[in-house]
């Protein structure tokens, strides 16, 4: 866990003319006046946002990460930032900022060791050395269907909720909270012994209306603290995991490629780049010991955009700011780039020489278009998940959904599937097992 001392840089990049950009359809954040949830976002988007609308461990017990760490909550490892999972062959000891066993994660071990079999995903990162959490995006509707939920729980230990926690969700009108949604998926969630990480705190989209409209440098800051302050503090002893700011960077094309710069959001526009810095302070005095994550897509390769991201990213932790690490959402295909097991793991590795943790936060692979063909896919479904579980600063893979017909990408037009089925997960409509979910099994079993 990083706590170092914070150092609040409130450099005056406050926003010039640039900030009103719309050029690559996600503009209308900042003069949005109406509804409640608008129907654009990013992560892959291209297309424009209507106007006004809102633009847009698990506890396994961290096994040591080698032969002498430590596993129990309490005592701390040398394990750089996620400081848990023992810290490979040197083991353990006085290093004060580790958190032991609460999430299984890296720690200084210098490979992850595979189970020897498994029989479920979870499974078999449950069992790697050190632990590897297996996630999904849960959706509200899907635990009303009980094929989804039995799914759900048996292959993964770990929940993002793929749209209940966001602000429009949980701060519909200023101040006034709703907690009814998330709350049920959180509360499954630890009922079949899964970690939940919360999501999102900070971003541009899916942001209420009164919200993405607001002016003033002090008002902005001010709702942003409440809702940090007011989210986390509703879910404190269940979950300490956050994405606290997603996607604050854009780049001409949803790939990463051409023009990589600050997206002109509501908190950029009226704050200034500080804001990530601000928004992670406020998350890190709301809870000393989470873990506190930066979100984004199309930076699991090496192009335009991770290159800005990471030089953002390397500031902060050179200011101190109270960074744990870096989710590579890992949306494959239209609209988003591709990329390769070899590319993902060398980018990883620059974000772990930070000192930092990375994540597979939010991993699908688009077939529509035949853009990705099916064998492509099958190859970056093992390549990719092989690289994060070489990785042991890797702590986590999510897929974004369970099954194929409720991928998120079927309904979406940059990602043209023009009403078929994305094919974009492990498990189809019948919640069998496709072959992508067999490779992503051997890849953690280090096959
Ligand atoms: O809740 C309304 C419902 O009342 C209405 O009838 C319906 C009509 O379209 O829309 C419903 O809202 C939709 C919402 O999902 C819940 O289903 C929105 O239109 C739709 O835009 C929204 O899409 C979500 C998208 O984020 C919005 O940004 C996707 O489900 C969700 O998978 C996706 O997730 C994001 C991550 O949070 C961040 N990274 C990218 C990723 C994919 O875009």
């Amino acid at each position: 866990m990083r706590s170092a001392p914070f150092t609040l840089l409130l450099s005056a990049f406050l926003c010039a003319a640039g900030c009103s950009d719309s050029g690559d359809g996600d503009g209308g954040e900042t003069t949005g006046t109406g509804g409640a949830t608008g129907g654009t976002t990013s992560g892959g988007t291209t297309s424009g946002t209507p106007s006004g609308a809102t633009t847009g461990s698990g506890e396994t017990s961290a096994s040591s990460g080698a032969t002498t760490g430590s596993g129990d909550t309490t005592s701390a490892s040398n394990g750089a930032t996620s400081g848990s999972g023992g810290g490979a062959t040197t083991g353990s000891g006085a290093g004060g900022e580790g958190t032991g066993g609460s999430d299984g994660t890296g720690g200084g071990a210098s490979a992850r060791v595979p189970a020897a079999s498994a029989s479920t995903l979870r499974e078999a990162g449950e069992k790697a050395n050190p632990p590897l959490l297996i996630g999904a995006a849960i959706s509200g509707g899907g635990l009303g269907n009980n094929d989804y939920k039995r799914v759900a729980a048996a292959e993964h230990n770990y929940v993002t909720a793929e749209n209940e926690m966001k602000w429009d969700a949980l701060e519909p009108s200023a101040g006034n909270f709703s907690w009814g949604s998330a709350d049920n998926i959180v509360n499954w969630a630890r009922q079949n012994n899964m970690k939940v990480k919360g999501h999102t705190l900070v971003w541009h989209s899916q942001l209420p209306g009164w919200m993405s409209s607001m002016t003033g440098k002090a008002n902005v800051e001010a709702a942003m603290r409440r809702h940090i302050t007011q989210v986390m503090g509703h879910f404190k002893d269940r979950l300490d995991h956050w994405d606290v700011v997603n996607e604050a960077v854009q780049t001409d094309s949803d790939t990463g490629v051409g023009n990589p710069r600050m997206r002109p959001t509501v908190f950029y526009n009226q704050i200034g780049e500080s804001y990530i810095d601000l928004a992670f302070q406020i998350a890190r005095e709301q809870d000393p010991k989470a873990k506190l994550y930066y979100n984004d897509y199309s930076i699991d390769a090496r192009n335009d955009k991770v290159e800005f991201v990471y030089n953002m990213v390397k500031g902060m932790v050179d200011r101190g700011v109270p960074i744990d690490g870096v989710g590579f959402q890992m949306h494959i295909g239209p609209p988003n780039n591709e990329a390769g097991g070899a590319d993902v793991a060398a980018n990883m590795k620059r974000f772990t020489d930070l000192g930092l943790e990375v994540l597979i936060s939010e991993m699908d692979i688009n077939r529509c278009g035949g853009v990705v063909t099916a064998e492509e896919q099958l190859t970056y479904y093992h390549d990719i998940v092989a690289a994060c579980f070489k990785e042991p600063k890797c702590t986590a893979v999510t897929f974004w959904g369970i099954n194929d017909g409720r991928s998120w990408l079927n309904g979406w037009s940059g990602a043209l599937c023009n009403g078929q089925s994305s094919q974009s997960l492990l498990f189809n409509d019948q919640y069998g097992k496709k072959e992508t979910y067999n490779r992503v099994m051997n890849a953690l079993l280090g096959k």
